[in-house]
């Protein structure tokens, strides 16, 4: 199945929470359980995100006993603003849910039940949308990766991480799929550790024969000529090319850099956010300290201890070789190519030797 799905007027996700160990299909029939798998990463990765909540105010809508539209929307805004807390920094789930919220205002002259049909439609058809988006930007990414190549990747960009294909394992995927031939180190990223629990799944499940690190490790296999190409996704981009995504990429960008290698960022355009001028205006999810202190469930430092969670860092766009969308390859400076991208005109991919590309 799909990572997230609408079904018959309820939405089914896999609980990524307990992969690889077990795969298990959540049935939710209410938006306020839908919001609380995304706060406790059931669901995950900021395309997922954002398809959950759209369907969360499908949900909300399907849910609602309002008589009158004035009462349904009045539903939606509290719905809106309950999915909005969830999480802070991937701008995919404001982006959804404006997006949800603006379809359903723009219906107002309908009566409630047409609100609530059109509302389904919309979030079935973002969640279809998702999927080709990620299938073009594999195509877009997969021109820049070679045959023989030895990739690094952070977090978990892949299937999971969106409705299906994934954004950088999607890059990845399709250049594998075009019969180049890839390794992969995986990152484990802790603190939740979604490459080794679910980026090393998925990549065993592709075939892909994934070698998995800890995070400390990226910069000896850097320095020894062993890893010639970084890829990874992200959870908002500002309209410089800063680039927010899991705590730790940031270390991988600089130490791409200092061992002169590409470092890539795939996501889709609904992951740029042009009304923020710098990474420093993105708002940085602080999590759970247990999610340090404990790994599995298992305490691993003493009682006490003051602990920082913070679930994202951001890469200055200087680190950034280039992104990579459904609408084009982007290269610096990053500021004009974002903003020619943002209309309605495809943009073409330019040419760059190797050289060119560190
Ligand atoms: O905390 P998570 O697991 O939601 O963080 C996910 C990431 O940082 C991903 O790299 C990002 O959302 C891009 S997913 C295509």
């Amino acid at each position: 199945m799909k990572t997230v799905e609408w079904h018959d007027g309820t939405v089914k996700m896999i609980d990524q929470s307990r992969l690889p160990s077990e795969v298990v299909v959540l049935e939710l029939h209410d938006y306020k359980e839908v919001a609380d798998a995304i706060r406790t990463l059931k669901v995950r990765g900021a395309p997922a995100i954002g398809v959950t909540a759209a369907f969360a105010l499908a949900l909300a809508a399907v849910q609602s006993r309002a008589k009158s539209r004035e009462e349904l929307l009045s539903g939606l805004h509290e719905a809106a603003e309950f999915t909005k807390a969830t999480r802070p920094t991937a701008v995919n789930l404001f982006w959804a849910i404006r997006r949800m919220m603006d379809k359903a205002e723009s219906l107002e002259p309908l009566p409630a039940p047409a609100i609530v049909e059109a509302l389904v439609e919309e979030a079935v058809k973002m969640a279809q949308e998702d999927e080709e988006t990620n299938r073009s930007m594999g195509e877009f990414g997969a021109s820049l990766i070679s045959d023989g190549d030895t990739i690094l990747t952070h977090c978990n960009a892949g299937a999971l991480a969106t409705v299906d294909f994934g954004t950088a394992l999607g890059v990845i995927r399709a250049a594998s799929e075009q019969g180049k031939r890839l390794k992969v180190f995986v990152d484990e990223t802790r603190p939740v550790l979604q490459g080794a629990r679910l980026t090393a799944w998925e990549l065993q499940q592709l075939g892909l024969d994934p070698i998995l690190i800890t995070d400390n490790m990226a910069g000896h296999f850097m320095s020894r000529g062993m890893i010639n190409l970084a890829i990874v996704g992200a959870d908002r981009i500002a309209a410089n090319g800063d680039v927010a995504n899991k705590i730790g990429t940031y270390t991988v960008a600089v130490l791409a850099k200092e061992n002169k290698i590409p470092f890539y960022v795939a996501a889709p355009f609904s992951t740029v956010d042009l009304s923020i001028a710098t990474g420093e205006e993105i708002p940085i999810e602080e999590r759970n300290p247990e999610e340090v202190t404990c790994i599995a469930g298992q305490r691993i430092a003493p009682e006490g201890v003051r602990v920082a969670n913070p679930a994202f860092d951001v890469t200055p766009s200087g680190y950034v070789t280039a992104i990579i969308t459904e609408r084009g390859v982007v290269w610096p400076p990053f500021r004009d190519g974002l903003r020619q991208i943002s209309g309605t005109c495809d943009y073409p991919t330019p040419t760059r030797t190797n050289e060119e590309r560190q």
